[in-house]
């Protein structure tokens, strides 16, 4: 007979072997959302790119004709493309991994500074130039009004980024460790422009006067029904609640 003594000691035994095999199968159904979330936001990004830039340059009637304008949703979708894989980059990190962390940073930094930066600039002033040449007004639909914004508060949040990440300029706000605590605004805050620019380019893309005038219905629905949703819960599935703890 088994002593209840010796019973329950053979549970204690047991358990912390229950608790990791119950921990490896979490974190093993946890890599396999990352994964099939990555493959859903990567599929995103080549649907609403490519059948932005198929509708630019394929449907529109005259796309070099109408230079300035087609220009736009080019450079603001690889903006957006850009903005996506640079949280996407981010996204997966542990404190426990600071080598990883790092590169992902690295990564992260690389694709605002040389191409979601320079590609809003070029595509919004490209935008800007166009209406002007005409003599038509600016920021007269809801699209331009949300886009005017979300790239105002896009600079915002790529200038304190860069602010809380860079040597010389943290010390503004009182060094290292004082910076790092602002690093929870600054992601909190890239979950509000993301899906800013993400709701603008889907008024322009799938709204406009031009978007009914001049794309296909299923490009358009391809490029802002699908692919923009798609992105939407690709980055979704990948967002670790415990990063975004403000106390
Ligand atoms: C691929 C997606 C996009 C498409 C298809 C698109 C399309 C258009 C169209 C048709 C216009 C002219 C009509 C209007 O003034 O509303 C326009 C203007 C404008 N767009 Fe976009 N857009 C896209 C993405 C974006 C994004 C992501 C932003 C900013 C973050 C943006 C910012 C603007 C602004 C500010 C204007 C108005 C410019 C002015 O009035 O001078 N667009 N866009």
């Amino acid at each position: 007979m088994v002593s209840s003594s010796s019973s329950s000691s053979r549970s204690e035994e047991s358990q912390p072997l229950l608790s990791s095999a119950s921990s490896v199968r979490s974190s093993e159904a946890r890599s396999k959302l990352d994964l099939l979330s990555s493959l859903l936001l990567l599929s995103g990004i080549v649907t609403f790119v490519g059948s932005t830039l198929w509708i630019v340059w394929g449907e529109q009637k005259d796309p070099r004709g109408n230079l300035w304008f087609s220009l736009h949703p080019t450079f603001q979708s690889f903006a957006i493309a850009g903005v996506v894989l640079a949280i996407w980059a981010l996204q997966p990190t542990s404190t426990t991994a600071p080598k990883e962390k790092a590169q992902a940073f690295k990564a992260h930094r690389s694709l605002v500074l040389s191409l979601v930066l320079p590609s809003i600039i070029l595509g919004s002033s490209a935008m800007y130039y166009n209406k002007s040449s005409h003599g038509a007004k600016h920021f007269t639909t809801w699209h331009g009004i949300l886009g005017a914004t979300t790239l105002l508060y896009l600079f915002v949040q790529s200038l304190f980024g860069l602010v809380v990440s860079t040597k010389p300029l943290y010390n503004v706000l009182g060094g290292k460790a004082k910076a790092k605590s602002f690093f929870k605004h600054h992601r909190a805050s890239g979950y509000v422009v993301l899906p800013l620019m993400l709701f603008t380019a889907h008024l322009g893309g799938a709204h406009s006067t031009w978007a009914l005038g001049s794309a296909g219905f299923g490009w358009r629905v391809a490029a802002y029904w699908v692919g923009l949703p798609m992105i939407v819960a690709g980055l979704a599935l990948r967002v670790r609640a415990g990063k975004m703890k403000f106390l």
